[in-house]
């Protein structure tokens, strides 16, 4: 007999009396035990590459608060890596990479990535799958095409992702042609997570939110829209979260579009639009503010009840709207359960 995994009753649209929750970010910096493991593994890459500390890092939160999902320890960024661009992470600086800033560059990019880069990952998976409990389910993910572009051209985080919107507008068919591979890579590589174990995959598309309605249609739907195409054509019933940042009201357009089977949305995000336009087609997940985790008290109180009186009677899985922050005190994430659990 099979155990239920409830993410995955959620993903086909069946409510649970009480959400599923799995937080972004779940294995990192606020906790003591990732702390510990990152200064022995060496680089951020050198952990993500090493299956056992994958494995480990991986498993962490499930161990420590018994999250329903867990969400496979990797970056976004080991995409550009795999497509032969230099990919580093400063302590404290997050990453850098070599700018891909000009035209030449972008005709120069790599079509293939070399496979063989992602082999840890797919072992790390493995390793999960064997050790999750049976009803928690195991996400593998990537970088959506756009948010992975504006990392390779800037070279590093920026407030806006301006160098990544000005190279789109200046250079419309090389931008095209990158946007392109990392779709194909992208899509390739989630159809391999799920044969080696994952059991639903998410697509990070953090800086969504930052395009005019026309860009927003060209580089964060279409190629989003392609990858889960290309998924389905190789495994039908794939089950797949989007989480277009920032998406706001073309969130509607954006599920009419991409077929995905849940929407991760935003703190800012309207509840009775939410409600009318998307959960009644699909599930959704999240939208606790990470910052009021970070506050603690009863304000936290307040919006983890305000999230369950917004979308908790639909197809809901309880998560952030962004990743944890690095000073949440694992006290809040414990009351956050208690509350969610009601115990
Ligand atoms: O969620 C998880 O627990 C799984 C692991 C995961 C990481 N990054 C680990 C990580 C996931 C799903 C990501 C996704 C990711 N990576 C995104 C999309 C989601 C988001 O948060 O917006 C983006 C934009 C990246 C790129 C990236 N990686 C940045 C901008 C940074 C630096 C910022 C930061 O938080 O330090 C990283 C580094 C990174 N990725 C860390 C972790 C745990 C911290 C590095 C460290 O431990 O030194």
């Amino acid at each position: 007999m099979s155990i239920a995994k409830p993410v995955l009753d959620v993903l086909i649209r069946r409510p649970q009396a009480v959400p599923p929750v799995w937080f972004m970010r779940q294995a990192g910096r606020y906790l003591p035990e990732y702390r510990e493991l990152r200064a022995r593994a060496g680089s951020f890459l050198d952990l993500c590459f090493t299956p056992e500390l994958a494995a480990e890092v991986t498993l962490q939160p499930i161990r420590r608060f018994g999250f329903d999902a867990a969400i496979l320890f990797s970056d976004i960024l080991v995409v550009p890596h795999a497509l032969g661009r230099s990919v580093t992470f400063e302590a404290g600086e997050g990453p850098r990479l070599e700018p891909l800033d000009d035209v030449a560059k972008l005709n120069a990019l790599a079509t293939q990535a070399d496979e063989r880069v992602f082999a840890p990952v797919y072992e790390a998976l493995g390793a999960v799958k064997a050790a999750l409990p049976p009803n928690v389910a195991l996400l593998g993910f990537c970088g959506a095409p756009w948010t992975v572009a504006t990392y390779m051209v800037a070279g590093r985080g920026t407030p806006d992702q301006a160098p990544a919107r000005i190279l789109a507008y200046r250079e419309p068919e090389g931008f095209a042609r990158m946007i392109d591979i990392l779709t194909e890579t992208s899509s390739r590589y989630l159809v391999a997570q799920l044969k080696a174990g994952a059991d639903a995959v998410q697509i990070f598309d953090t800086w969504a939110g930052v395009l005019p309605p026309a860009e927003f249609a060209r580089w964060a739907v279409a190629p989003v829209r392609r990858i889960v195409e290309n998924v389905r054509r190789e495994i039908p019933d794939a089950k797949i979260i989007a989480f277009p940042r920032g998406a706001g009201a073309s969130l509607g357009a954006y599920v009419d579009q991409v077929a995905v089977d849940a929407v991760s949305i935003d703190w800012t995000a309207e509840p009775s639009f939410v409600r009318a336009r998307i959960q009644n087609r699909i599930a959704v997940q999240g939208n606790l503010d990470p910052l009021v985790l970070l506050a603690g008290g009863t304000a936290l109180d307040r919006a983890v009840d305000d999230v369950i009186e917004s979308y908790g009677k639909g197809p809901l899985i309880f998560n952030l709207g962004h990743g944890i922050l690095p000073q949440t005190p694992i006290a809040h994430v414990e009351q956050t359960l208690r509350r969610i659990r009601g115990r």
